[in-house]
């Protein structure tokens, strides 16, 4: 049998396919970005038909390129969290478009549900807080705003989805609607102790039992894809969401490990063992990854605005003409300023959690150009990383010193950003070789699954590192910058 696994790892703002072989290089590639839309202040948006259309072109470009299905042992899919789709039983097309996880149109719902005291139930039984960051209230939202859809729900015609669950559904032909522990436990609805989901915060979220997909290991065996799509079946062996993905993909499977991933936002996830720990920093508990039906979890730290950041210089200022370019101009930018952006843009997650917060940048003067901006974005990143990563280490007082972040996802290509990001945890980063983590996790999930790959002892011993960053900043203008930070946060805040 091959032993060639593809990954497919549909992101905020791209879709791509990549195929490991043996030795876990990646022999081909595909990637397309597709639209986001913003319908109004703080909510975001995905056309499914544009997920699935470009889930399937890139991975069909993979498949061809390295020889068609047979070259395949297996696939692992691994998503975006938190983005909520309903789509119809009987047509398979989705109800209303995607509402994705930076979406704030349910701030006010949650209000209501933490008015009511449910807060406290659901950090219990779902690790989570009342945010519109998660599944739940975005259920709630689209069964509310289109027409018939309660009933039909309530009918069973309609079935809810995280995007692997889509995904997966679509790749079956319809056959497996399934989930993976890890998503299920971003929907507010998941009891991460117990492994299944919760009657009673399904009644307060109004959401219908039978809309929900069934919970699988993250290695499992979650069906086929259907003959036609790829001109022959694959076996589909391995789900989790990105972000616990990237935790697989950087081998961190002993408790106290911690990986930092910077794509559109930052995660940093710190493994935990069979032991969930229940913050007091305002930090998530969630599932790690579920394998033989044994639970690993782990506490994250969930920055809404990391790469986006970049994006918004790019994209929205225009101060930049390519990403890669705001780490040179950081580097470049005048030692004498001190703009600092709190890059509230979608509110602020961990561990503040305030939705109602927008962005702010402070320190400009009639000097600040473009490079002083990159450098205040880069630099916001770090600092963030600096609130998660300390509040880890209070809600895990023993959490070992010496523990190093190995970090990864497009920002970590940039050498000023990661040498900044070491001085202002004061600690080192490790970068590895391997920077697409998030696509090997799955990969390695579905070749376990499939039994072409070998167990975790043989797979953290193929992790390799590029480059490790040493702190190097001088203590005073570390902490100077750090106070300067907090001050920006602290005026930002909504309350
Ligand atoms: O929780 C949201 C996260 O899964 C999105 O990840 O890489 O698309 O920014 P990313």
């Amino acid at each position: 049998m091959s032993a060639n696994v593809l990954a497919i790892d549909q992101g905020t703002t791209s879709s791509r396919a990549i195929v490991f072989d043996g030795d876990y290089r990646n022999i081909a590639v595909a990637q397309e970005e597709f639209a986001q839309h913003f319908p109004a202040s703080g909510w975001v948006e995905h056309e499914p038909e544009d997920i699935w259309d470009t889930t399937l072109r890139t991975a069909k470009a993979v498949v061809a390129e390295v020889g068609g299905p047979g070259a395949i042992a297996a696939l692992g899919i691994t998503n975006q969290r938190e983005t909520t789709v309903i789509w119809d039983r009987r047509t398979g097309k989705a109800i209303h478009r995607a509402i994705v996880w930076q979406d704030r149109r349910t701030a006010d719902r949650c209000a209501r549900l933490k008015a009511d005291g449910l807060e406290p139930t659901v950090a219990a039984r779902t690790g989570l807080l009342l945010d519109p960051y998660f599944s739940g209230t975005k259920i709630g939202w689209i069964l509310d705003h289109v027409d018939g859809a309660r009933a039909a729900a309530e009918a069973g015609h309609l079935a809810f989805g995280t995007i692997d669950s889509f995904l997966l559904w679509r790749l079956t032909g319809g056959t497996v609607h399934a989930t993976d522990a890890t998503n299920a436990s971003r929907t507010l609805l998941f009891d991460i102790h117990k492994g299944d989901w919760d009657d009673e915060l399904l009644a307060a979220l109004d959401v219908p039992r039978v809309l929900l997909p069934e919970v699988r290991d993250s290695s499992a065996d979650f069906g086929e894809t259907v003959p036609n799509l790829f001109g022959g079946a694959i076996a589909i062996r391995g789900i989790a969401g990105d972000q616990q993905a990237a935790t697989v993909g950087q081998a961190c499977f002993t408790p106290g490990m911690v990986k930092s991933t910077y794509g559109t936002g930052c995660f940093a996830v710190l493994n935990t063992g069979p032991e969930a720990v229940a913050s007091q920093n305002r930090l998530l508990t969630t599932i790690a990854y579920r394998l033989d039906g044994r639970t690993t979890y782990a506490l994250e730290g969930s920055i809404f605005i990391a790469g986006a950041a970049v994006q918004w210089l790019r994209d929205g200022l225009g101060v930049i003409a390519h990403a890669d370019q705001s780490g040179e101009f950081a580097a470049e930018a005048d030692p004498s300023h001190d703009v600092v952006l709190v890059p509230a843009f979608t509110g602020l997650g961990a561990p503040h959690w305030d939705a109602d917060a927008r962005g702010a940048l402070y320190g400009i003067t009639r000097a600040t150009g473009p490079r002083e901006l990159a450098h205040a974005a880069l630099e916001s990143v770090c600092f963030q990383t600096l609130d998660l990563i300390e509040a880890m280490h209070r809600d895990l007082p023993g959490h070992d010193a010496d523990t190093v972040l190995r970090v990864d996802g497009g920002m970590v290509a940039s050498d000023w950003t990661m040498q900044r990001l070491a001085d202002i945890l004061d600690a080192p980063v490790d970068r590895p070789v391997v920077l697409e983590t998030t696509a090997l996790g799955a990969a390695w999930l579905a070749g376990r699954g499939a039994g072409v790959w070998p167990d975790m002892e043989g797979f953290s011993a193929s992790w390799r590192r590029d480059r490790r960053f040493e702190p190097a900043m001088d203590p005073d203008v570390r902490a100077a910058r750090i106070a300067r930070w907090n001050d920006a946060v602290r005026r930002t805040l909504s309350r």
